[in-house]
C-alpha cells in the first residue's frame, strides 16, 4: 500500500502546481528522504510557524542538503525568520555499533549517504538561502552537547542509528518547545533508531503517541506542560449539553 501510494504522489508531485510540489521539484534531486516525509516536514514547518510554537529547526544527519533545504524554503514561503541548523559529520554515516540489531547490514552503510559541507553551502547559496543556516560539523555525539542552539520549534532527526539518534534526543529533546515537532527519518527502518527512540521514551515516561507518516518516517508533538493544558482546556468554550 505505501508503494502504491508513494508512486501516485510521485507523479503527482512531478505535475502539480501546489506549492509543495513546487518545492519537492527542487529538493528531490538533493533528498533520500520519501515524498511522505518530506510533505511531513513542508506541513510541520507551517504548523510550527502558523501556531507561534517558538524556536528555530534543527536537523540532525543532512547528508547533500535536501529536506533541510525542504523546510528553509517552506519557512521563506511564510516569511517567517528562523535559523535552520544543519548537524552533520559532512563526511557521511559514522560505523553503527552493536546496538544496532541490524549491524551486519547496516555496517555495509558506513560512509555512505555523504554530503560535504562544501556542497551544501553551495546548494543554499543556489537557492539563496545561505543567511538562513548554520552548519554544525562533527559527530553528533561530540557537537550537540555544546551546540549553542536555541529553542527548537521543530527537530528533524535522520541519523539511522541507536547512537545516533539516541544523542539527538538526549541533547535536544529538553530544547523542543511544548508544542513542537520531532520527526522520526528511520523509525520503522533501521531497528536501531527504533530502540533509541522507544528507551527514550521509556525513561522519561513520556507515553508518546507517533503519527505515521509511511513505513519508516514517524513523527511526534511535544506535549503541553500539564498545567497550560488544564487552563487551556478551562478557557475553551463549552458545548451545549444536549442530555
Ligand atoms: C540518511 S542521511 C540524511 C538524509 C538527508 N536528510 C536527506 O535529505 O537526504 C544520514 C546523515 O546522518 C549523518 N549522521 C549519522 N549519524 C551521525 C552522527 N552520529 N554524527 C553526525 N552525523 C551523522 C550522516 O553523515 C548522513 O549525512
Amino acid at each position: 500500500m505505501d508503494t502504491a501510494i508513494r508512486g501516485v504522489m510521485n507523479v503527482w508531485d512531478l505535475i502539480s502546481p501546489l506549492e509543495f510540489s513546487l518545492l519537492y521539484r527542487q529538493v528531490r534531486p538533493y533528498t533520500m528522504c520519501s515524498n511522505a516525509r518530506l510533505r511531513a516536514l513542508y506541513l510541520g514547518v507551517r504548523h510550527v510557524v502558523r501556531q507561534e510554537v517558538p524556536g528555530d529547526l534543527v536537523e540532525c544527519g543532512c547528508a547533500k542538503g535536501g529536506s533541510a533545504a525542504l523546510m528553509a524554503m517552506t519557512l521563506r514561503r511564510l516569511e517567517a525568520q528562523r535559523t535552520v541548523w544543519l548537524f552533520d559529520t559532512f563526511e557521511g554515516l559514522p560505523a553503527p555499533t552493536t546496538k544496532d540489531p541490524d549491524y551486519e547490514i547496516a555496517n555495509l552503510y558506513t560512509g555512505d549517504c555523504v554530503g560535504t559541507l562544501e556542497e551544501v553551502k553551495r546548494l543554499f547559496q543556489q537557492l539563496s538561502m545561505a543567511d538562513r543556516v548554520q552548519f554544525v560539523k562533527g559527530l553528533f555525539q561530540d557537537s550537540l552537547p555544546t551546540a549553542p542552539t536555541p529553542q527548537i520549534a521543530l527537530l528533524h532527526i535522520d541519523g539511522d542509528w541507536y547512537e545516533s539518534v539516541k544523542a539527538c534526543l538526549e541533547n535536544l529533546y529538553d530544547k523542543v518547545a511544548p508544542g513542537g515537532i520531532i520527526q522520526f527519518d528511520d523509525y520503522g527502518y533501521w531497528k536501531g533508531a527504533r530502540n533509541a527512540v522507544d528507551e527514550f521514551f521509556e525513561t522519561r515516561g513520556i507515553h508518546a503517541a507517533l503519527r505515521r507518516l509511511d513505513y519508516s518516517g514517524r513523527s511526534f508533538t511535544k506535549p503541553l506542560p500539564t498545567a497550560q493544558v488544564d487552563r487551556n482546556q478551562a478557557l475553551s468554550p463549552r458545548l451545549p449539553f444536549a442530555g
